[in-house]
């Protein structure tokens, strides 16, 4: 279950154009994480939008001025609040609040607040001009809450707000990775059983080329991967992820290394394979290679009758052979025969874990965003989880590792 879900949170809202994302990101936490809203706007942000649309989707009254309440009692509202609630995130996050909290200023509601809170329970993400955010004084400031253990969502490089800023530093990231980050932080609060962990997963098919255009790949997608890695970063482990091609965005949290063929997969995976704890091989890495890849294109009076093949290397068995205290776990796709075949691999693979799917069921493995897959441990007892999300077999898998670990 996400560590958002039923939370209370307080959002603050300082005076920054990215906060026209802050409305739809409200509105994510209270309908589909159940959590419980307060929402304080700074002077300025008011200026950008208005607090009817925030009042609507928190379903509470938003807090605008330090010493005025339509329904409230004033009172000592800014500690009550502070004090019950999980986390204060300030998205997006000004030059100036950001100055504010490290100076120590406390002149309206907001920075009241971020005064009142402990700064493990902020969460604060910078948006602004490229020009405002490679300031000096901007900079010394967020080095200054970093060292202080603010959590900021450091802000990305990309497309800025008006076409005069064009492309630079200081873009609020998407929904999605704010959203990871609050989680990250929340399940920090509460347990962190993969902090101090060095985790390597694997996602994608790999694609084995036949001449510069054409290539043997499946239809891998890399969502399994990419729900495993995010996962493992949420429960505090520093997840490195090796992908082959997919169009999927690079999961949050993570660092991740592009590669292409089979052989560029073990390359990188056997580069960071001793400092790791737990390796988990999802990618589909293509089993089967051109013996010959040409270099450009064989022209089509050229293409020849037979394509000989070769195997490539089993990285997984490599894996298993130089294992030393890592934990190691594969994925299996098996069509028939499923669950002995992989006890097979289990066994002569020397792994910790095997993760059977049939791609065949419905609903299972490759391009889908379901799977249904069985889980076997290395006494050969098997776990069957129903089909579910990605997100959520992720989930369920590292539950079972982590309750098995030991
Ligand atoms: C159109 C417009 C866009 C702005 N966008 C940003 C921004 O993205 N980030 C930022 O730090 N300041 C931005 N500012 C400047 C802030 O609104 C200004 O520094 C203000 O004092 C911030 O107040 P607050 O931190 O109390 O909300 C913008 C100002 C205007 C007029």
């Amino acid at each position: 279950m996400s560590a958002l879900k039923g939370k209370s949170i307080v959002l603050g809202l300082s005076g920054g154009i990215a906060i026209y994302k802050s409305a739809s990101l409200l509105r994510r936490l209270t309908h589909d994480y159940a959590c419980d809203v307060t929402v304080v706007m700074t002077k300025s942000a008011q200026a950008f939008m208005t607090s009817l649309i925030f009042e609507t989707f928190s379903g509470k009254e938003v807090i605008t001025d330090m010493f005025e309440s339509e329904k409230d009692i004033v009172g000592t509202r800014h500690i009550d609040l502070i004090q019950n609630a999980d986390l204060l995130a300030v998205i997006p996050a000004t030059a100036n609040i950001l100055g504010k909290i490290s100076a120590g200023i406390a002149d309206d509601a907001l920075s009241t607040m971020l005064l009142v809170a402990k700064p493990e329970k902020i969460v604060l993400a910078p948006a602004m001009n490229k020009n405002m955010y490679t300031n000096p004084h901007v900079q010394r400031n967020l080095q200054q809450l970093r060292d202080l253990h603010y959590y900021l969502i450091e802000p990305e490089t990309g497309d800025l707000a008006t076409t005069q800023e064009g492309w630079g530093i200081g873009r609020l990231p998407d929904e999605k990775t704010l959203l990871f980050h609050l989680e990250k932080v929340l399940s920090t609060q509460k347990k962190t059983p993969l902090k101090g962990k060095h985790v390597l997963i694997t996602g994608g098919p790999t694609r084995e080329p036949i001449d510069d255009i054409r290539f043997i790949s499946n239809p891998s997608s890399g969502k399994m991967g990419v729900a495993l890695a995010e996962t493992a970063a949420k429960l505090g482990a520093e997840v490195s992820y090796i992908t082959g091609p997919t169009t999927l965005s690079n999961p949050d949290g993570c660092t991740t290394q592009h590669v292409v063929t089979a052989a560029e997969m073990k390359t990188a995976v056997l580069a960071q394979y001793d400092k790791q704890d737990m390796v988990i091989m999802a990618a589909a890495v293509e089993d089967i290679k051109p013996r010959a890849p040409q270099t450009g294109k064989i022209k089509k009076s050229t293409i020849p009758e037979q394509l000989l093949l070769d195997k490539t290397d089993d990285i997984l068995h490599i894996l298993g052979k130089q294992k030393k205290d890592q934990i190691l776990i594969g994925f299996s796709v098996e069509i028939e025969n499923e669950i002995q075949n992989s006890i097979d691999k289990l066994t002569s693979k020397n792994l910790d874990w095997i993760i059977v799917n049939n791609p065949q069921q419905e609903g299972g493995a490759f391009a889908g965003d379901t799977n249904q897959v069985t889980m076997i441990d290395k006494h050969h007892e098997s776990t069957s989880l129903p089909r579910l999300s990605k997100e959520q077999t992720a989930e369920h898998i590292w539950q079972y590792i982590l309750a098995t670990k030991e």
